[in-house]
Parts: C-alpha cells; structure tokens; sequence
C-alpha cells in the first residue's frame, strides 16, 4: 500500500505540484484546501497527471474538528503543510488573517496530528524568515529578522514546531525555507495561478508576455549588484516538489525539528530573467526603471548545501526551464 499523504493548500501553486511529485514518488496524496486563493478547477488537471482521482477535502486547516474526520477517513501517515496566505503587502494590511490562518492553521494541524499520532511534517516556511540578509549566501544559522507580518507568521510557526519537538521526541519536522519559486509544470498544465495583479517577478513577465499587462516596473537599477537591479535565488517549482519528497524520505531516519533552505544556491537580477524570459517567449518586454521600493534588498540567495548535505536535493532545472515552462503555462491560459 502507498503511504496516505496529506498537502494542505494541496490546490494552491506550491502544493499541486508537490501532489503531482508525490504521486511520481509512489506516494498517495490526499489534498486538502479552502480554496481560499485557488479553484476546484485545478483538481481535473491532477487527476490527469497522476493518471487517477487524488482525494479531495474542502476543509479549513483551522477547523479541529473537520481535520479530525480527514485523519479518520484516511490512513495519514505524514503531512505536508503548503496551507496559508503569503501576500507580504496584504499581510502588513491583515495581520489577524494572516495570524489567524498561518499561525492558527499550523497550531490547529499540529493538535490534531497529535491526537492521530502523525509525527512527520513538513512545513512550507519562506527565506522571509531572514529578512535583509547580514551575509551571502544565506545559510539557516544566519539570523531571523523577517521584514514583514508574513514572515513574522513564519518565524513564529517555526518557533511553535521546534517547541513541539522539544517537548515530545517522537515529532520528525522539516522546517522548508523556500526561496522563490517560479515556473509551472513542464506540461503547461499546472501554474501559478494569480489573482489580480501578480506579485512576483516571473508571473508579471507571463502577462506582459501575453499582453494582459502593459510592462514591468523595474525597482532600482542602481542597488551594488552587477547590473544594478536586484538579486533574488529562483527555482523551479518542481525541483521546490521534489524537496518536499527528498523531506519526507530524511525524515522516516531522524527525528526532532530542522530548517533547511531550498535554492537553486545562486541569484538572477532582474534583467537577467527578463532576458531569460525574452528568450523564452520569443517577444520584448517592455519596462520602466522606478525608484527603489522600501523594504527591498539588493540581493538575497540561498546556501543550498545543507539540503544537498542532508536531503541529497539540488535543483535541476535552470532559469531558462523556468522561463520555457511558465511561459508553457500562459499560453495553455495561465489560469484554471
Ligand atoms: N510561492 C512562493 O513564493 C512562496 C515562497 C515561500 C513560501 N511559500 C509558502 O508556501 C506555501 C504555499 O504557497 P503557494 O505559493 O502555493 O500559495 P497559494 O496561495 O497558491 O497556496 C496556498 C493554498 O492554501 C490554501 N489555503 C489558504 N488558507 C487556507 C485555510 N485556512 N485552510 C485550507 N487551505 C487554505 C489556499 O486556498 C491555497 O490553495 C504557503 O505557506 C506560502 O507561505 C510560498
């Protein structure tokens, strides 16, 4: 029998690919989600890729009670938490949401695991965690100082796990620092599907690409970097996936609470993935240069040999995939 694995925020950006991944590994996924920033509609598009219906639950990851039921009606043995809100302007505008969900989400889970007694989780934590970087690249003993409501949630549910696994040997967590992932499912089929305006640099691109934005606003060409603009650390999200698997196998051999970053270890600025993605797309993008925006870095990048060390993972795909396959994913539509 393949091992009952629970993604929450199963149908989001990070956690459908994850279930796809899962599912390659032999796994048996069990998604869960409020579709609170994601559709149904995605649910179809896994079925095909993983060749059968992967369960599905519209549950709150808040709600005890309804998670009791999910841990009664299947035979979970680890969890996978992709379930929250990550929008780092919206957090600073809605820090009880984004409390409530992303701290309460995790306490509700972790309750919960307890009483089913699943001791394996891993959590989707984020590089916000460090906030502006003292050092690069940045390795997980490097300070946490998030900038943000976001990354404060993060920290703060970090904490909460070491805490558990503290009190109680029997928990097995990784603590997932994701850098920034990008890029969809190579079959165009999977994506980054954004509500409104994207966020992040790789999305914007797809709809200026595709003529549903006009161009890209350029934040600083004139931080210390080699170009001028900024640096930040993209991998692909299916090298992100295939983290979360390396994750689950360390952790059946060792036990207690651990970060580790997830990067492809090296930085793109921004007009190289404009470049890249030009390439990609076979159009030009159109951009201006604004002034630096608060709160923004010049550069940020993972050391990535902790997880090479322990999970034996390393990305695989560069930003030229990244770009190809996003770029893949805005032509199929780009939404569900
Ligand atoms: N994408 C990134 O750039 C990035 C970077 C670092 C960390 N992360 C973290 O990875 C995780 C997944 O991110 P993503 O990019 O896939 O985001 P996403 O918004 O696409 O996915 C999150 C999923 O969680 C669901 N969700 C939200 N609140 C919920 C609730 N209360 N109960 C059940 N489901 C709920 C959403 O509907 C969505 O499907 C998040 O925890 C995020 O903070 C993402």
């Amino acid at each position: 029998m393949p091992e009952s694995i629970l993604v929450t925020g199963g149908a989001g950006y990070v956690g459908s690919h994850v279930v796809v991944a899962l599912v390659r590994a032999g796994y048996a996924p069990v998604v869960l989600d409020n579709y609170a920033n994601s559709t149904p509609a995605v649910l179809p598009r896994l079925h095909a890729l993983a060749g059968y219906a992967i369960p599905a639950v519209h549950v709150d990851v808040r709600d005890a009670d309804a998670l009791r039921g999910v841990f009664r009606d299947h035979p979970i043995t680890a969890v996978i938490h992709c379930a929250g809100l990550k929008a780092v302007g919206e957090s600073q505008a809605r820090p009880l949401a984004y409390y409530d969900v992303n701290v309460g989400g995790a306490m509700a889970l972790a309750q919960v695991m307890g009483e089913a007694g699943v001791a394996t989780l891993v959590f989707s934590s984020s590089a916000s965690v460090y906030g502006e970087p003292e050092a690069l690249p940045i390795d997980e003993a490097a300070p946490l100082q998030p900038h943000s409501v976001y990354g404060r949630t993060k920290r703060i549910v970090e904490d909460f796990l070491c805490d558990l696994a503290g009190a109680n040997a029997n928990w097995r967590i990784a603590l997932l620092r994701y850098f920034n992932p990008a890029g969809a499912h190579v079959s165009g089929t999977l994506g980054e599907a954004a509500r409104g305006r994207p966020n992040n640099l790789v999305p914007l691109l797809c709809k200026i690409a595709a003529g549903e934005l006009a161009n890209l606003t350029v934040y600083g060409n004139d931080w210390p970097t080699a170009d001028g603009t900024g640096v930040r650390d993209y991998l692909h999200v299916e090298d992100l996936a295939e983290g979360h698997i390396a994750a689950l196998r360390h952790l059946a051999g060792v036990r207690g609470a651990l970060a580790i970053n997830l990067g492809a270890g090296r930085g793109h600025s921004v007009l190289e993935v404009v470049a890249a993605f030009e390439r990609a797309c076979g159009r030009r993008i159109a951009r201006t240069i604004a002034p630096r925006r608060p709160g923004d870095v010049a550069a940020s990048y993972a050391d990535a040999t902790r997880a090479a060390q322990l999970l034996h993972w390393r990305t695989t795909r560069d930003l030229d995939a990244i770009c190809a396959d996003a770029w893949r994913w805005q032509q199929q539509g780009g939404r569900y």
